[in-house]
């Protein structure tokens, strides 16, 4: 049985609207919030679930099987899901960013700089583009725009981690996240500093922000009048971005923010699962019925 703790269930739980019938998780994962969800609201009547990554999709859906009956499985990017939901929309949708735990635990999948590995980072392997193709094909420039943008370094620091990477690869590619590490090491970065660097190469690896911009600009389309979208992330740059779509939503006046500002996560939260001490929960409402 894995051992997981979903990020703010309660807060999760309280958005989501009482006689809603249908809902989109977004990123499905282990289903936790979703199975949450269905045990507490009876009205819902389907459950669209989507994952990127096939493996975490086959291990959930042995799981939990009494509610086989209400659930989709579709192993596809939430970018996807307007084809999914032609036919209707959306009363509530769920959207639980970044990575599931078992990702860092799947020691081969090279998400976690605490395991020699191959570098991969894919949620999805039918991906082109793995970690390994971004260090050892991108040129410096696109590196330090990388560490910039995604891990948030100065602009002279992630010159400094670029080039010190394209350096090295003219003699042998960067194979494994345990090179890459002590490359890092290398430029002074240890454990807290390189976790953020690994964090915005499976950003790119992923197109994670690409994805999520996508995202919100179908969420307009997708939601029915009246219902909720609730969103958590853990990166700050993901948050801001969350944050000034919701709040250019709300100016158009079609829909209104539920909570003003983020919810962070508990304190008693945070005590018993790290993970979330980045978490923040966001959540709107479609107001306007629209002919
Ligand atoms: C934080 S976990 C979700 C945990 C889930 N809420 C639960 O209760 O178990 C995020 C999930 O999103 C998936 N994911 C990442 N990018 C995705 C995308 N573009 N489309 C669909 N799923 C994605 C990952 O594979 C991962 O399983």
């Amino acid at each position: 049985m894995i051992k997981h703790f979903p990020v703010m269930l309660n807060e999760v739980l309280e958005s989501v609207p009482t006689n809603c019938k249908i809902i989109v998780d977004w990123t499905l994962g282990h289903w936790w919030h979703s199975k949450a969800i269905l045990e507490k609201i009876f009205s819902i009547k389907k459950l669209l679930g989507f994952d990127l990554d096939p493996n975490i999709l086959e291990d959930t859906k042995d799981r939990l099987k009494e509610f086989w009956n209400k659930i989709e499985f579709i192993w596809s990017s939430y970018v996807n899901v307007p084809k999914f939901l032609w036919k209707q929309k959306a009363d509530f949708i769920l959207l639980d960013l970044g990575v599931n735990m078992e990702h860092f635990k799947d020691w081969k999948r090279g998400f976690s700089l605490n395991y020699d590995s191959q570098l991969d980072m894919r949620f999805d392997n039918k991906n082109w583009k793995s970690a390994y193709d971004i260090i050892n094909n991108y040129s410096e420039k696109e590196l330090t725009k990388v560490f910039v943008d995604y891990a948030e370094f100065s602009i002279l620091k992630a010159e400094e981690i670029a080039k010190i990477i394209v350096t090295k690869r003219r003699n042998k590619k960067i194979e494994s996240t345990f090179e890459l590490k002590a490359l890092l090491n290398q430029v002074g970065l240890w454990q807290k500093a390189s976790t953020v660097i690994f964090q915005a190469i499976r950003i790119e690896t992923n197109k994670e922000i690409d994805n999520l911009k996508m995202l919100l600009d179908n969420l307009p389309t997708i939601l029915s009048e009246w219902w909720r979208c609730g969103i958590i992330t853990f990166h700050s740059l993901e948050d801001r971005i969350v944050k000034n779509y919701f709040k250019d939503l709300s100016k158009s006046g079609l829909f209104e923010l539920v909570y003003k500002k983020a919810i962070p996560a508990t304190y008693q939260e945070v005590l018993k699962n790290r993970a979330s001490r980045s978490a923040k929960y966001r959540v709107i409402e479609k107001t306007f019925i629209q002919n």
